[in-house]
C-alpha cells in the first residue's frame, strides 16, 4: 500500500487563517457584561483555542456565583447565536493575509492539508470563505473528546490523513493550540506574538511568513 502524502500541514481555522479570533472573544465579552461575570482583558489568550463549553467554564471560574448546567448551555447557545450572527457578511475578503497562498502552496507541493479548528461553526467559516474545497480532510470538532490544549484534534486531523505525527505541521494562533501540536509530537508554526507563543518551534507574524518547503526542511 502506498500512503497519500509523505507530509501533512495542519491548519487551525479561527485566528490563522480568518480573524474570527476577535469575533470569538467579543460574544464572550459581550456575554459576560450581560450576565454580570466579570471579564479579565488578560483572559483573552488563554479563551482562544478552547472549545465552546471549556471557554464558558474559564469565564464563570472568575465568578463567585454558581451556574447549574441547564444555566451553561443556554449561557453557550447565547454566545454561539451571537458569534454566528457575526459570521452572517463573512466572505472570502476576510481572509487573512497570505492564507489563501499557504493554503495553494501546501496543495500545489502535494502534500496533505487538513483543518484541525475547535469550532463547531468551522465548515460553515469555511464556505463563507470559499476555501473548504481545499482540504483534504476538516476534523469535526464535535467529535473530539478532548478539547486543546489535547493533543486529540491534531491527532484526528494526521490520522485521517493516514500521515505520522512527526511528519506533520501544525500552524496555530493559540497558546493551548500550540501545546496540542506539540504533545501531538508535530512540529509547530506559531502565528502571531513569538513572546506569547514562545513554545512553538517557530513564530511567524503571519501566514505570508509561510514557507511550506522551508519548514519541511527543518522537521528531524
Ligand atoms: C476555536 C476558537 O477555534 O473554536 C475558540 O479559537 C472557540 O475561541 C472554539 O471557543 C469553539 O468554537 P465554536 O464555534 O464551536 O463555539
Ligand atoms: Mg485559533
Amino acid at each position: 500500500m502506498t500512503l497519500r502524502f509523505t507530509h501533512a500541514f495542519i491548519f487551525d481555522l479561527d485566528g490563522v487563517i480568518t480573524d474570527t479570533a476577535t469575533q470569538h472573544l467579543q460574544a464572550w465579552h459581550n456575554l459576560a457584561l450581560e450576565i454580570g461575570v466579570p471579564f479579565d482583558p488578560q483572559m483573552g489568550e488563554k479563551l482562544k483555542g478552547l472549545s465552546r463549553m471549556d471557554s464558558l467554564e474559564l469565564l464563570l471560574a472568575g465568578s463567585k456565583r454558581h451556574f447549574d448546567d441547564r444555566i451553561k448551555q443556554q449561557f453557550a447557545d447565547r454566545k454561539n447565536a451571537a458569534y454566528v450572527q457575526s459570521l452572517a457578511r463573512m466572505s472570502a475578503a476576510d481572509l487573512l493575509p497570505g492564507a489563501l497562498d499557504a493554503l495553494q502552496a501546501v496543495r500545489a507541493g502535494g502534500w496533505g492539508l487538513a483543518l484541525a479548528s475547535a469550532s463547531k461553526n468551522a465548515m460553515t467559516v469555511l464556505d463563507r470563505l470559499g476555501i473548504a474545497h481545499l482540504f483534504h480532510h476538516v476534523v469535526d470538532a464535535a467529535r473530539i473528546a478532548r478539547g486543546k490544549p489535547d493533543p486529540e484534534t491534531f491527532l484526528a486531523a494526521a490520522q485521517a490523513l493516514d500521515v505520522f505525527p512527526t511528519r506533520c505541521i501544525g500552524i496555530e494562533d493559540a497558546v493551548a493550540g500550540v501545546q496540542s501540536i506539540r504533545s501531538a509530537g508535530m512540529f509547530a508554526v506559531g502565528i502571531g506574538s513569538a513572546e506569547v507563543l514562545g513554545a512553538a518551534d517557530l513564530v511567524l507574524p503571519d501566514l505570508t511568513a509561510l514557507q511550506p518547503e522551508a519548514l519541511l526542511r527543518r522537521l528531524p
